[in-house]
């Protein structure tokens, strides 16, 4: 109601993450995707952050400069975190999608688990340089797509293509929506207890790509996608100061240009490995 006011009803304001897809923890933020439906203001960014300054909002952070621009803050009534990002199209597409998986109840739990081990250790923020929860998500998911009988199906096979343009350049966020009947009986425990074996041991993070569309893994060299760069552990022990790419190759299911370890951060990079041996010792 507040940015339509300030903008003259010329937005759209959709949410879209946890809220929507149900792998949200009760702890998780509130994902906004506002979107201009005529010419987008100049400095729009500030234009909100004075606005939600002005309506009494809390601890209000903006990052203009991201490929997808953000507004943080919290609300001091409701005690949420607020992402506002403009023009997030894509994000909404793949939270429909990640929706459409968690149609399956235990998957929607199995996920919720993962997400919560990696908020409670710390691992779960882009800004801090470790995984986003949607990262997490995605592994979760793919684990689930491995594990025989699947728990996950492949919803990027058999399915109508719906191609969009976004940016200047188009993607096909179309997935099969049909209900997905597991044979899969393991207990939740023993879906996480195999969730870390697999990418604590058995995962290798130099040839190996998490790809949901795909099903299964996709190899980093087919994918362009093999590490360079120093090593976490060079970077954190001064020893090289260059920048690594590729760290724990993980493909966006819509936008395969997309890695989603490009925010991690050589410490970053250490505790998400500590975290994994610290469950497997
Ligand atoms: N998203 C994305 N690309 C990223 C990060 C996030 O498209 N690199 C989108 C996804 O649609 C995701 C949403 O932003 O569902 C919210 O991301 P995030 O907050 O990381 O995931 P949630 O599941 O909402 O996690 P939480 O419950 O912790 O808020
Ligand atoms: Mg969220």
């Amino acid at each position: 109601k507040i940015l339509s006011r300030r903008f003259n009803n010329n937005v759209t304001v959709e949410t879209f993450g946890s809220s929507k897809t149900g792998f949200s923890l009760n702890s998780g933020d509130l994902d906004i995707c506002l979107s201009f439906n005529k010419k987008t203001p100049t400095r729009v960014m500030d234009k909100i952050s004075r606005l939600l300054f002005e309506e009494g909002m809390n601890d209000i952070r903006s990052i203009p400069k991201a490929s997808v621009p953000i507004v943080k803050f919290s609300d001091p009534r409701s005690g949420l975190d607020v992402d506002i990002s403009l023009d997030n199209q894509l994000a909404i597409y793949n939270s429909d999608m990640l929706k459409s998986y968690a149609q399956e109840h235990r998957l929607q739990q199995f996920v919720q688990m993962v997400k919560y081990w990696a908020s409670r250790r710390d691992i779960n923020e882009a800004f801090k340089g470790t995984l986003s929860s949607y990262a997490w998500t995605l592994l979760a998911i793919q684990h689930a797509q491995m594990i025989q009988p699947p728990l996950a199906p492949n919803r990027q096979i058999d399915f109508q293509s719906k191609p969009v343009s976004f940016q200047g350049t188009m993607y096909d966020v179309g997935f099969n929506n049909d209900e997905f009947m597991t044979k899969n009986k393991q207990s939740l425990a023993s879906l996480l207890l195999s969730f870390f074996d697999r990418y604590a041991t058995r995962w290798d993070w130099e040839s190996m790509v998490v790809s949901i569309r795909n099903g299964q893994p996709l190899s980093t060299r087919e994918k362009k996608w093999e590490h360079k760069g120093p090593l976490p552990l060079e970077i954190v022990t001064g020893a090289d100061e260059g920048r690594m790419e590729h760290i724990m190759p993980i493909e966006d299911p819509f936008n395969h240009e997309h890695d989603l370890s490009r925010v991690v951060r050589a410490e970053g990079a250490m505790s998400i490995q500590n975290e994994f041996l610290r469950v497997i010792e």
